[in-house]
């Protein structure tokens, strides 16, 4: 869990720049204390891959990672983002994060795409702390992340294909197919 609290008072005020790497690179940023971090990467940085919908945690489609784990960026502010490690979707780039998007775009998994960017940081989340999950650790894991269109069929099956128990599977079947739900 990330600790997102700052003590405030007179002498340690809201700061009004912020540092953070950003993608791998260290950034500074002068931001008005309301700024939120996905108003930040959207509107300042025409960084839009990180999508915004319902604006109060609900969605997920607005999902970063902070130090690895994933957090809404409509509820984290810009200066809470001080000394930490943010990714994007932009910024996934790794053998992963590819099996995953493969994943998305062999079994269907999206429609719009609106939630994808969101559902794949999730995932790499998880998977940052947990190389081999299960199917239910990987469903829990997009239990913040809504799609509106595909009906989830398609998501499903990339789950069932990231799982543990599918690898076992196509071993035992000499990696000839995956099992659909
Ligand atoms: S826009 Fe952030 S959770 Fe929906
Ligand atoms: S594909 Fe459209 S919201 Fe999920």
């Amino acid at each position: 869990m990330i600790d997102l609290k700052k003590t405030l008072t007179k002498e340690n005020p809201l700061p009004e720049a912020v540092s953070f790497s950003l993608n791998g690179q260290w950034s500074h940023f002068h931001v008005a204390p309301s700024r939120r971090l996905v108003d930040l990467l959207r509107l300042d940085l025409n960084m839009t891959g990180t999508k915004i919908s319902c604006e109060v945690g609900r969605c997920g489609s607005c999902m970063v990672l902070m130090d690895g784990k994933p957090v809404n960026a409509c509820l984290v502010m810009a200066y809470q983002c001080e000394g930490r490690a943010i990714e994007t979707i932009e910024g996934l780039q790794d053998e992963k994060t590819d099996d995953v998007q493969g994943a998305f775009l062999e079994e269907g998994a999206l429609q719009c795409g609106y939630c994808t960017p969101g559902m794949i940081v999730s995932l790499k989340g998880l998977l940052n702390e947990n190389e081999d999950p299960t199917y239910d650790e990987l469903k829990q894991s997009l239990s913040g992340n809504i799609c509106r269109c595909t009906g989830y069929g398609g998501i499903n099956r990339v789950l069932v294909r990231l799982s543990s128990e599918s690898a076992t599977r196509e071993a035992g079947n000499g990696g000839e197919s995956h099992q659909r739900l």
